[in-house]
């Protein structure tokens, strides 16, 4: 192995640029930083300088690590000064012209053992490598923003970068405190891959006019543990950003229906709603605050009545919870007044056919949720407001909110939680990633509650299979075809974790 980097360059002084400076030089590093701005890569010192001294205020830096770290951060004014450096770290603008020739330019700078690693987001590591004289130590490294916070960093070797050079920047980044996971030269690498789950089927959900932005959010914050929902989550990185890496991995994955963006974004792009940044993008904003749209009042008017409920794995937990409610409940359905339905991957007009039972009196709970601060009752087309009313009422009795959402295979948690399971099975079935790798990534990458396969094995792997092939049967559409790293695991009876000996 070769020696550990002492000397980090970086190349772009930007929101990036900004805070891997940060993180070397917190990590004892001489970071010397450029861009092509005059004045910009001095003002970049002076900001990082200010955060560690709030650090310092907040006593969690001490004061002779600030000087350290202020000693540590050298302004260049000049591409040649990075000569020297064992590391250069670049952090320019995403555009695959202007990033070759900036990798042209530091070939003629640094050591022939410098290592150059790329932070791109969207474009091909051996893209950029392409065009230089040692493809074979450019890697990407591709952090996440806030870089001091974000405590991942993702290593991407091109088609030609040497192991070695792997291992290295391994090293580095590992030392300076962050995890790293090794994913290869494929469209957004491992973790902008796998967010592709939550935002892409949260817009489906929209799309089918199952339920607005604000109620998907609900659905995932408060009954999938979800800090977020997809669309207050794309206000704050912003549709002109998700928006493009929505449309860009979908085109490199040749028009994959799991990517599929949205019909939806175009307008509010034009509109220029791309969230906290322009003050409006799917909620409106008094300066920082999100403004929360108010939720549909509960209905005023309940007609008591008996209710039938359907087998399912959530009977006797639902029945009690009705008991409580002071729901009056008959064993035949002939003399209810709704008819609850529990079904994995249907739609309630599906689960009422299927059974036999009066569609305007069908009704669907969703059981895959947490059910203690909000419960989604799902209602079809021809779902009468007296059963869908009465649901609401004994399911919001004991102050827990109610979300009603029209007919949609899977309700929305099924649908989406699906979709990331299965998006993280198809990185492992092709190799994008370890397996044992992805679940950590994804949990500090994206933030979710659980990692993916971890999420998909608590569920069930044969669940997630029926809930896939339920929800393609119904709609047709391929984008819910299950990845054979998930199908064949189900049938097997293994851990989605579980990899061939
Ligand atoms: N912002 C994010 O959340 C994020 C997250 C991960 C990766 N990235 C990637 O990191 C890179 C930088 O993004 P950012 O958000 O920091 O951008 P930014 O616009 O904030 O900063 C880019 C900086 O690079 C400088 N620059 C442009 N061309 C240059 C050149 N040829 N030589 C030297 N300096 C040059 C600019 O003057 C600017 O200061 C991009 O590749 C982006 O895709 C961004």
């Amino acid at each position: 192995m070769e020696a550990t980097p002492k000397i980090i360059g970086v190349v772009g002084a930007g929101v990036m640029g900004r805070g891997i400076v940060q993180l070397f030089a917190q990590a004892g590093h001489v970071v010397r930083l450029f861009d092509a701005r005059p004045g910009v890569a001095a003002e970049a010192r002076t900001a990082v300088g200010g955060l560690l001294e709030r650090l310092v205020a907040k006593g969690v830096l001490q004061p002779a690590a600030l000087a350290a770290c202020m000693a540590n951060m050298q302004v260049c004014d000049a591409l040649a000064e990075l000569a020297g450096c064992d590391v250069v770290v670049e952090a320019i603008i995403e555009e695959l012209g202007a990033k070759q020739a900036l990798f042209r330019d530091l070939e003629e700078v640094v050591d022939p053992a410098t290592i150059l690693a790329s932070n791109t987001s969207s474009l091909t590591v051996s893209a950029i490598a392409a065009s230089c004289r040692r493809p074979e130590r450019i890697a990407g490294l591709h952090f996440f923003n806030p870089v001091p916070l974000m405590k991942i960093a993702e290593i991407i070797p091109g088609i030609r970068t040497t192991p070695a050079v792997v291992e290295t920047l391994r090293h580095l980044i590992e030392a300076a405190g962050h995890q790293t996971v090794t994913a290869s030269d494929q469209p957004g690498f491992l973790i902008n891959h796998a967010g592709r789950g939550l935002y892409s089927e949260g817009f489906r959900i929209v799309e089918e006019q199952v339920a607005d932005f604000a109620a998907v959010d609900r659905i995932m914050r408060d009954c999938c543990g979800f800090r977020m929902g997809p669309f207050e989550l794309m206000d704050l990185t912003g549709l002109d950003v998700s928006g493009k890496v929505m449309q860009s991995i979908f085109e490199q994955f040749q028009q994959e229906p799991r990517y599929r963006p949205s019909s939806l974004v175009p307008a509010r792009l034009a509109a220029g709603l791309f969230g906290r940044k322009t003050g409006e993008g799917f909620y409106k904003y008094d300066g920082v605050q999100k403004l929360e749209p108010a939720e549909p009042a509960p209905p005023a008017d309940v007609t008591l009545g008996a209710v039938w409920v359907g087998e399912g794995d959530r009977r006797a937990e639902f029945l009690k919870l009705l008991r409580q409610a002071g729901a009056e409940i008959v064993e035949r359905p002939e003399s209810a007044a709704a008819v609850v339905l529990m079904p994995w991957g249907e739609d309630i007009t599906t689960a009422a056919q299927r059974l036999g039972l009066d569609p305007a009196l069908a009704v669907g709970v969703d059981p895959l949720l947490h059910w203690d601060k909000r419960r989604v009752v799902m209602s079809g087309p021809a779902t009468g407001a007296a059963a869908r009313n009465l649901l609401h009422g004994l399911l919001g009795a004991d102050g827990a909110k109610v979300t009603v959402i029209a007919d949609s295979p899977g309700f929305v948690s099924q649908r989406v939680i699906a979709m990331i399971v299965n998006i993280a099975c198809e990185i492992a079935q092709r190799g994008i990633a370890r397996a044992s790798e992805i679940d950590p990534a994804i949990r500090i990458g994206l933030g979710y509650p659980a990692g993916p396969l971890e999420l998909g094995d608590k569920i069930g792997p044969a669940r997630i299979l029926q809930i896939l092939e339920t929800i393609e049967a119904i709609t047709g559409d391929p984008r819910y075809r299950p990845s054979l790293w998930l199908r064949r695991r189900a049938m097997l009876g293994l851990s989605l974790r579980h990899v061939a000996g």
